[in-house]
């Protein structure tokens, strides 16, 4: 990937579930720092402290899973619903607009067009500081899927190829 980024073929290296131990490890010994890193991040488990060694080492923080694909009622979650309401928005738009304003890129995914639609309309609206500390109260700092650090996972994700 570092050569093909040196021959101009690519723009950009992005990395995925790096957390910090292996994200520091990785861009002290590598000449190309990547533009981006991809971690689980959504209200419930939203990675402060990754995203700080991120922003350390100029590595974007990026979402995947930022509505935890549903888990733990997220699209029905009272105190999201409540600051959604003051704002005419649904459940998913504030959580998208708490992590662009929390500087996390968000990459949701649906297969319904006006969902598509919906989470898109996220940027004519700003969250007030309190409602921002309300939705960064509910992290648990814990995963709503599994651990990278379990060996079963690494070998359930390895052996997936
Ligand atoms: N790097 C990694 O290890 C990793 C791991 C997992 C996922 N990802 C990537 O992250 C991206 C998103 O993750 P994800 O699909 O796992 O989870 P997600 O975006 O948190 O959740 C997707 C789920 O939310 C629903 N949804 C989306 N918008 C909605 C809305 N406005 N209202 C109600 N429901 C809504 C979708 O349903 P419908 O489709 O029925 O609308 C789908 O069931 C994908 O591009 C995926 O490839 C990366």
């Amino acid at each position: 990937m570092m050569e093909a980024y040196k021959e101009g073929k690519i723009r950009a290296i992005g990395v995925s579930n790096f957390y910090p131990d292996r994200l520091i490890d990785f861009c002290q010994f590598q000449k190309v720092i990547p533009a981006v890193n991809q971690v689980e991040t959504h209200p419930f488990q939203q990675q402060k402290a990754a995203h700080e060694f991120m922003k350390k080492y100029g590595v974007q923080h990026e979402s995947w899973g930022p509505f935890a694909e549903g888990r733990k009622d997220m699209f029905t979650n009272p105190a999201i619903k409540v600051i959604g309401d003051k704002y005419s928005k649904s459940v998913a738009q504030v959580i998208l607009r708490f992590l662009i304003q929390s500087d996390v890129v968000v990459i949701p995914k649906t297969t319904h067009k006006e969902r598509m639609a919906e989470n898109l309309n996220v940027f004519d609206f700003s969250l007030k500081e309190e409602d921002m500390k309300a939705i960064a109260s509910l992290d648990t700092q814990e995963s709503a899927f599994f651990s990278h650090y379990d060996p079963a996972t690494v070998e359930l994700i390895t052996g997936l190829s």
